[in-house]
């Protein structure tokens, strides 16, 4: 069977052996405090073992899934950051673009744009659809102020006793306001781990619930991570691939090198680097420190940030994704007019062409002073995902680890929220209102209009 590959043969290059043995020793400390478990923030490393223990959550998830397939063909997966980024990378990498799933994936409270949602409710009108709601604290103001507006759509749609009926809510067992609502109300509940971070929280019925619902294989997904996770027990450069990952990146980080991209060669991976981009930016971005992660999708972006990465400031490295075994594919036809110039690739698939771009930008990066890794996916399938999932998260431990920094909190997101709940009229926030609106007005200095 094919397995997920690392090659970081363009990143080594950059790496001098003294650098590369200092940012393994780096790494293999992290390890062995991950696993001792005696880190900082190790009342959070749940996610260690939920390729195994979320197996006993299959029969309810797959259930609640079976019903929502039957009662709606819409379903609206309400949360934010790690409690829907998952899910929607899962989803995006595995189904077919452009195929009708079990169960049509919309999603809100991701955001505050009302156009979005105004325009969201009235294509809801048009069908039946379910609501799974998912906030581990309970209390995050987007998907809160969606799910507020969602219930009473629903109970004006379908009368309240029904409504409650297409509501699923995954949140803290006891805690929270969604708690206290859910269990008011009677919606069927998943509960979200104390001892897993939002971000971590994939593998979770954050991720399976709504991943199920869309139609796709959950134990294969948990099977995948759990290959992974057997794979990443040795602190070992050679043989765990995420090990390596993770001191490569340490040793370039050490070496200046202050920006990841992560450049998908497949467009399905799209929300997975939109779901890296959390799990990194949240693990790392701390105390003044940590590779700041962006992310492309190629041969798109190659055509719109490929220059800078070609030759802008040299602070870069890239990580690349790509897949061996796509399930569908098209072939480039003879024409009868050939002025196209492109007879040269007659009867190549899209797949090959599509690799020699990738080997041809990763070799053209890497000489314009780019150094870079490729992660191999066997196929776009759920085990293969789940083998990526678990590879980034393990990975991120150890580097945040081996940087010095707590990776499993995110004391920084509170900032802007306490600044907004001032300016909102939050109770609570009654002083800060006064000091918020004084700072803005007094700073507002700079203004052409
Ligand atoms: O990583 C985090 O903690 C955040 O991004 C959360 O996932 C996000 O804010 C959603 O939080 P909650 O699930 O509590 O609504």
């Amino acid at each position: 069977m094919t397995r997920l590959k690392y090659d970081y043969s363009y990143a080594r290059e950059f790496i001098t052996d003294t650098e590369w043995n200092d940012a393994v020793g780096r790494a293999s400390e992290a390890h062995d405090t991950l696993y001792a478990r005696t880190g900082a923030g190790n009342e959070y490393l749940g996610w260690l073992d939920l390729p195994e223990k979320a197996q006993e959550l299959l029969p309810q998830i797959n259930e609640a899934a079976k019903r929502i397939q039957d009662q709606s063909n819409t379903l609206v997966v309400c949360g934010i950051g790690g409690s829907y980024l998952g899910a929607r990378a899962v989803i995006e990498a595995c189904a077919l673009p452009f195929q009708r799933p079990a169960v049509d994936i919309v999603y809100a409270g991701h955001q505050i744009d009302g156009r979005y949602f105004a325009q969201m409710l009235s294509y809801l009108e048009g069908g039946h659809f379910s609501v799974n709601v998912i906030s581990k604290s309970g209390t995050t103001t987007e998907p809160g102020i969606a799910f507020r507006i969602l219930r009473n759509f629903m109970d004006e749609m379908y009368g309240s006793m029904k409504a409650r009926e297409r509501i699923y809510a995954t949140t803290d067992e006891s805690k929270g306001a969604l708690r206290t609502l859910a269990n008011q109300e009677g919606y069927e509940t998943f509960v979200i781990p104390d001892d897993v971070g939002g971000r971590f929280s994939v593998l979770t019925p954050v991720g399976l619930l709504p991943i199920a619902a869309a139609g796709i294989n959950v134990e294969a997904l948990l099977a995948g991570a759990l290959d992974m996770r057997e794979r990443v027990r040795e602190a070992n450069a050679e043989s765990n691939p995420a090990f390596a990952y993770a001191a490569v990146r340490n040793a370039l980080y050490q070496k200046g090198m202050k920006v990841e991209v992560l450049a998908a060669f497949q467009s399905a991976l799209h929300y997975v680097t939109e779901w890296w981009k959390q799990l990194y930016g949240e693990s790392e971005g701390k105390e003044g420190k940590g590779l700041f992660p962006a992310a492309v999708v190629d041969t798109t972006d190659l055509h719109s940030m490929g220059q800078y990465i070609q030759e802008g400031e040299r602070m870069l490295l890239e990580t690349f994704m790509t897949v061996d075994e796509i399930q569908l594919d098209v072939i480039v036809d003879a024409s009868e007019n050939s002025a196209d110039g492109l007879d040269y690739l007659q009867g190549k698939t899209f797949a090959e062409v599509n690799a020699q771009a990738h080997a041809a930008t990763a070799l053209a990066h890497k000489e314009g002073g780019v150094p870079n890794g490729t992660i191999t996916l066997p196929s776009l399938s759920p085990y293969a995902i789940g083998e990526l999932l678990y590879f980034f998260e393990y990975a991120v431990a150890i580097s945040g680890y081996a940087m010095g920094v707590n990776p499993f909190n995110q004391p920084g997101v509170e900032a802007y929220k306490q600044n907004m709940f001032a300016l909102l009229d939050k109770p609570g926030f009654e002083d800060q209102h006064k000091e918020i609106t004084a700072k803005l007005d007094s700073t507002a200095k700079h203004i052409i209009e």
